[in-house]
């Protein structure tokens, strides 16, 4: 018999909603939407039940307060966890979202011990290492997403430099989600062409320097907490990938056992996401500078996870 895979996301605000939102409407699986304030869960769950007949998908969406509910998840999405304000880093987030992610990757492994968690809760990198340290999941069940939303924001921007469809840009981000990020546009591309062909230093650099202030560009906007259309979307692509067994490559905060010269350290690069999670990093030649680069980036997420362990959560 075959059955619908289930989605827990976890944390009912910006974020987890509009992941519940993308996951109900692309009818990935049935939806389980947790959170520990009450009634917030319930009442997005049952609103967005609502939209089906209209929307005409039959993905089941419930909200609850209880983990019991979210049983045998194929995937679970962890948005728990609270945003930034102006001003505000996502570093300093840290103490307070790596005790909640460490609190529900607890209760998540008890009831779903086989499922792929995928992380969306930052300071990302340093979380995901949360994750994974706390379910003791093999590498493979445990990633986060920051790339695809990084690299996203640069092909709206490449597209809209240039005028073109988004639907043929391809750019490019490694490194990890924060001002450390590293752009890399020998490797983006705009109908197969890489953009250093056909843009001049000046506009890449602008493109470079947006993408890398592309959160704190929608916080000071919003003022009163941040991104979400784009971080859920993102989060969804992973996970289609993975229930699909698609096998897209999507840059991802992945556990490294030497890639890239790097270990014991998640950061963005890009995988092989499929029916096994993370399938495979693939590795990409590297200039002086963009190596340079990276390493900046995994010195800033290794402090963060030092700090995390001083704060004895992992
Ligand atoms: N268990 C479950 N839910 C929790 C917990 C917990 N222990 N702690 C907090 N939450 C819930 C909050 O009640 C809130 O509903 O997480 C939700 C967070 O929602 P928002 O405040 O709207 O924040 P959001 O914009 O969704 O961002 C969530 O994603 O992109 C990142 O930096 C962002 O870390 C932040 C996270």
């Amino acid at each position: 018999m075959f059955k619908r895979d289930k989605i827990t996301v976890v944390g009912a605000g910006f974020v987890g909603a509009t992941a519940a939102h993308w996951l109900a409407s692309k009818e990935l699986g049935d939806v389980v939407l947790v959170d520990i304030v009450e009634g917030v869960p319930q009442g997005k769950g049952l609103d967005l039940a609502q939209a089906s007949p209209v929307e005409g998908f039959d993905s089941r969406v419930i909200g609850t307060n209880n983990y019991e509910d979210t049983r045998d998840s194929d995937i679970v999405i962890i948005t728990a966890g609270i945003p930034r304000k102006p001003g505000m880093s996502r570093d300093d987030l840290l103490s307070t979202n790596a005790k909640i992610v460490k609190g529900v990757t607890e209760q998540i492994v008890k009831y779903s011990p086989n499922c792929y968690i995928i992380v969306v809760s930052n300071p990302l990198d340093a979380m995901v290492y949360v994750a994974k340290e706390i379910s003791g999941f093999p590498k493979n069940r445990v990633m986060g997403m920051a790339g695809v939303l990084d690299s996203a924001r640069m092909s709206l921007f490449i597209s809209q430099a240039l005028n073109v469809s988004v639907e043929d840009i391809n750019a490019f981000v490694l490194g990890g989600h924060g001002d450390t990020m590293v752009p890399l546009p020998r490797y983006s591309t705009v109908g197969g062409i890489p953009i250093t062909e056909i843009m001049d230093k000046d506009s890449i650099e602008k493109i470079v320097e947006r993408t890398r202030n592309g959160g704190a560009e929608i916080v000071n906007y919003l003022k009163t907490g941040s991104a979400f259309f784009a971080p859920s979307s993102s989060a969804v692509s992973m996970a289609e990938s993975i229930l699909k067994d698609k096998k897209r490559i999507l840059p991802c905060a992945a556990y490294l056992e030497g890639e890239y010269g790097f270990s014991d350290c998640y950061i963005g690069v890009p995988a092989i996401l499929g029916g096994n999670g993370v399938e495979r990093v693939v590795e990409v030649k590297l200039t002086e500078d963009e190596k340079k680069g990276l390493t900046k980036s995994y010195n800033s997420v290794k402090e963060l996870v030092a700090r995390v362990k001083e704060m004895g959560i992992v």
